[in-house]
């Protein structure tokens, strides 16, 4: 049932059929419109029925969504994330082998290298990254984690050349390191004391993403979830296949940051997006592009199918205070959905491979970035 062939031509180097990956998950996204759409004619029907006079046409109707949704408490966006079950239809979103005997078998990959200039191998034939802030494209933040290094390359800044606090033993993978840290200087050595967050500490190089979505439930308490596919996911309707959206309608926010125990770096709404402070350069030299998710589960043999979507990932590695991290860990802690899985830092995925990168990285400085 769920066979669909991309309208769009994926990439010349990739099989149809494996080229399918998101658009299976996207097929279920439909099929839940489907259905969607006949409980709303179902209940069109209880309306008119019942003593509600004829109103104005409208887009979505709100009966119908007060009926999908149920009471407010009631976490409608939980179970949206596409499952890697044993059904059949849930199979498109297993991670799979990038290449097959030399060739890529999926769509674009993430996390890049992102230094200004470089470029993937990977033909995308056009597709192009959301260029805007996300807010402008309609987009909302659904969610925020962090990596324990840096995913996502950039020469001079996250790089291999990094330092940090002497490796500890930790047993995620940790990806590249910033070059702030200096053993000698004590606001990244003095320890802080962490209350929200855990698994945390000072002079170690993070990488925070926030995942943002067209299909969130933006501005409601429903809107940060856990895991992040359940906000991406949450109102059927908006991500569609066809036309291909999903590169317009979500997106991630990445940037990188060293943390310090000195509150001259405090930054209090850190759960909120990408920091953007001229005066620092923070959030001002960004690099866009198309690429997955990411996590430890992917490498350069194993690829994500939740692919394409947009990047947008600040080039610069910045300081930041413990306690701003320890602010949005309590703010994490006090949405409707229970985040506490996402108030420590994850593993990095590899660097991705030129082959697997996509090859419309946009550097160039625009309006806001
Ligand atoms: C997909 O992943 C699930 C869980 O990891 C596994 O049980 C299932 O066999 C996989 N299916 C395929 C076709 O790879
Ligand atoms: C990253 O890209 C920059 C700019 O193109 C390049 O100089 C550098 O060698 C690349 N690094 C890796 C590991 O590919
Ligand atoms: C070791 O590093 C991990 C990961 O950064 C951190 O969670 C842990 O607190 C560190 N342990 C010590 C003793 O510093």
């Amino acid at each position: 049932m769920i066979f669909i062939t991309m309208s769009e031509k994926a990439s010349e180097n990739a099989p149809k059929i494996l080229g399918v990956m998101f658009v299976g998950l996207m097929a279920l996204t439909i099929t839940f419109g489907v259905l969607y759409g006949q409980e709303k004619s179902k209940n069109e029907d209880a309306v008119d029925s019942a003593v509600t006079p004829a109103t104005t046409e409208s887009e979505v109707d709100p009966f119908a969504d007060f009926v999908r949704r149920g009471p407010a408490s009631t976490n409608y966006c939980e179970g949206t994330k596409p499952k890697h079950a044993s059904a059949e239809a849930d199979w498109y979103f297993n991670d799979t082998a990038c290449l097959v005997d030399g060739v890529v078998q999926v769509l674009e990959q993430a996390g890049a290298n992102v230094t200004m200039g470089y470029k993937g191998e990977f033909n995308v034939n056009g597709r192009e990254p959301i260029t805007t802030p996300y807010f402008e494209a309609g987009l909302c933040p659904v969610n925020v984690h962090w990596h324990l290094g840096a995913e996502h390359l950039s020469v001079g800044e996250y790089d291999e050349m990094g330092m940090g606090p002497e490796d500890n033993g930790s047993d995620e993978r940790e990806g590249h390191t910033c070059h702030h840290f200096d053993a000698a200087d004590d606001k990244f050595t003095k320890p802080y004391d962490w209350q929200y967050c855990h698994d945390m500490e000072v002079g170690q190089t993070y990488e925070i993403h926030w995942p943002h979505s067209a299909a969130g439930a933006c501005g409601t308490v429903h809107q940060y979830q856990y895991p992040f596919y359940d906000g991406v996911f949450c109102n059927p309707g908006i991500i569609s296949l066809d036309p291909l959206n999903t590169f317009e309608k979500i997106g991630v926010h990445g940037q990188v940051f060293t943390i310090v125990n000195d509150e001259e770096y405090f930054y209090p709404n850190l759960i909120r997006g990408m920091v953007v402070d001229a005066e620092r350069e923070m959030g001002t030299h960004v690099t866009k592009y198309t690429g997955s998710t990411t996590g430890t589960s992917r490498d350069n043999d194993v690829c994500s199918k939740f692919t394409p979507i947009t990047w947008q990932v600040d080039r610069k590695c910045h300081m930041i205070s413990a306690s701003s991290f320890d602010k949005m860990c309590a703010d994490m802690l006090t949405q409707l959905d229970d985040m506490s899985g996402d108030t420590h830092p994850h593993g990095s995925r590899e660097t991705t491979s030129d082959e697997t990168t996509a090859n419309n990285q946009q550097n160039l400085r625009k309006r806001y970035f």
